[in-house]
């Protein structure tokens, strides 16, 4: 796509029946990120996720994708070394079924990136606002590379995961002019994300796309309004139980009635004269 110079769609997904719809719909790449932790999960940032819960997930969506490249996002501190980062990649590819990873860092992290491209693992690499070292940035969600030095420290972070191998970078909060020149000097695809329109791709979080998260980022644009569609079909239902009108004669099914007095010994066969007709057979008869 991007040698076609054709802009690229990303989302995330984090279970079977999300991805088998994005896939289904002709999303070309799926992230299982770890925002995961926050959206699905219910913790307060990514820093808690683990290696198995991203495996747990990444499998869901394999099965549900036909087409899509699957990128596993590493959590943190499973590629601090590039030991680790290998042994935890293959188990992104061998038992989780991604056909790449990601990795957050810029020149920090450009020779684990290089360790994995060298073992054959396709690695899109994330610069700008990398949510697994918030605490390192202050803590609070912040547009990346304002200042000179800033700006320039992320140009470098751009070219040295390039040169490192990776085959696409995602660029999270950053101004758009600077990630319209990042994007520029590079050879291989920026993803953007709160980056601006002038990256070679787009990445949401689905349930942001979805309108399906507690809170909505300046970034995101919602499509959907899942939440409310949700809790509409909630209370709908609940008014059907009360009111007795679920399940109706459509959700229901009906045995033979003479089958039913069989079990129960209420068969015409069954009466005996001078016994009781309608006998309820003991808990031992049955
Ligand atoms: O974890 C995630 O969802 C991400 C995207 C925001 C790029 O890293």
């Amino acid at each position: 796509m991007y040698a076609d110079g054709e802009r690229i769609p990303m989302l995330t997904a984090y279970d079977y029946p999300t991805a088998r719809i994005l896939d289904e719909a002709g999303i070309p790449m799926i992230l299982v990120g770890d925002s995961l932790g926050q959206v699905v999960l219910g913790y307060e940032t990514t820093v808690k996720v683990t290696m198995d819960e991203m495996l747990h997930h990444t499998r869901a969506v394999v099965r549900g994708t036909r087409r899509a490249l699957v990128i596993g996002d590493m959590p943190f501190l499973t590629y601090a070394t590039t030991d680790e980062a290998t042994e935890n990649a293959g188990r992104f590819m061998q038992d989780g079924g991604a056909q790449a990873v990601k990795v957050e860092g810029g020149v920090r992290t450009a020779r684990i990136v290089e360790a994995l491209v060298k073992s054959g693992v396709p690695v899109q690499g994330h610069i700008g606002w990398t949510p697994q070292s918030q605490h390192g940035l202050g803590g609070k969600v912040k547009v990346q590379g304002k200042t000179r030095d800033a700006a320039r420290a992320l140009l470098h972070d751009a070219i040295a995961i390039q040169e490192a191998g990776a085959f696409s970078i995602v660029l999270e909060l950053v101004p758009e002019q600077l990630a319209a020149v990042i994007t520029s000097r590079l050879r291989i695809p920026t993803i953007g994300i709160g980056a601006g329109p002038h990256c070679s791709g787009q990445v949401q979080v689905v349930t942001d796309l979805l309108g399906l998260g507690t809170f909505r980022p300046k970034h995101a644009r919602p499509y959907a309004d899942l939440q409310g569609t949700i809790a509409d079909a909630t209370r709908r239902w609940m008014a059907d139980v009360t009111a007795g009108t679920f399940p109706g004669a459509a959700e229901s099914v009906r045995m033979d009635d003479n089958v039913l007095d069989e079990a129960l010994g209420r068969h015409a066969d069954d009466r005996v004269a001078g016994t009781i007709p309608d006998m309820i057979p003991l808990d031992r008869d049955l």
